[in-house]
């Protein structure tokens, strides 16, 4: 599993709680984040060249993007490179989102890249093409995770700012197209208000990835311990290793240097 940085913990939380018995490598591109405002071909090359390396490395299974932005930029590329399935967390979300709604009136937040890459308007009307999606970008929210700052006036006066937009849009269910953003979930949610259903994308994409296990047979058995746990992360270990076992749990106890532009 990867993501830009933190974000991608969301989803591990998810999978590791559904999936106690499975071994799980997380790689954070720390060093390389944000991936929201780059230009999508080059998120596109660093999804390829982490992806290569976690088959060659640690010979994983199958791969989970935990990161809006690089499935957005590189789910099918992934797909037809790599020897393993890989699941992204784009449509589990917009399913989830689909059935929260009651009015058909249904948004999602996103980097800029995951907005500007239309893959929440596409991945909408793949499921169902007479309904659309308000999308909004929100620059900026992703720093504040990085740095571990999840509440405070600084954060809600930019969480007011660009969610404007969702405001006034009446939606009444909203997608957190970017895996970070659950964590800032109490902010969105006092600025949007208490009545918008917001829709975390992690839990859907630990049942998707439970189902795709269960359908290709590659349950883990159950050997009577819990599957283990590494951490990866291509900037400073130790500042991810403080900040990750806070936002994750007691499962992220050490965490391991990767160099990207080597194997
Ligand atoms: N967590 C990522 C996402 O879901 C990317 C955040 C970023 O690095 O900009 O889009």
């Amino acid at each position: 599993m990867f993501d830009s940085g933190f974000g991608g913990l969301t989803v591990a939380r998810a999978v590791i709680d559904l999936l106690p018995h499975e071994d799980l490598v997380y790689l954070g591109d720390t060093a390389r984040y944000p991936y929201g405002s780059r230009p999508l071909p080059e998120v596109l090359d660093f999804s390829l060249e982490i992806g290569r390396m976690l088959v060659d490395r640690f010979a994983v299974k199958l791969l989970v993007v935990a990161c809006n932005t690089a499935t957005a930029a590189a789910l099918d590329s992934l797909r037809s490179e790599l020897p393993i399935p890989v699941v992204g967390v784009i449509e589990p979300g917009v399913t989830a989102v689909i059935s929260a709604s009651r009015t058909g009136n249904f948004g999602v937040i996103a980097t800029v890249g995951t907005v500007e890459s239309k893959a929440y308007p596409h991945a909408v009307a793949a499921i169902d093409p007479g309904r659309s999606i308000v999308s909004c970008a929100c620059p900026g929210l992703v720093e504040f995770v990085e740095r571990g700052v999840i509440s405070g006036s600084e954060v809600e006066l930019l969480a007011r700012r660009l969610l404007a937009p969702i405001v006034e849009s009446g939606v009444d269910a909203l997608l957190l197209g970017c895996t970070h953003y659950p964590y800032l979930a109490r902010v969105i949610a006092d600025t949007v208000g208490r009545h918008v259903v917001l829709v975390s994308s992690a839990d859907e994409t630990a049942f998707a990835l439970a189902d795709l296990l269960t359908d290709l047979e590659l349950h883990h058995p159950d050997l009577g311990r819990s599957g283990r746990h590494r951490f990866l992360s291509s900037g400073d270990v130790r500042a991810f290793t403080r900040l990750g076992s806070r936002l994750l749990g007691p499962e992220l106890v050490d965490a391991e240097l990767w160099a990207p532009g080597r194997a």
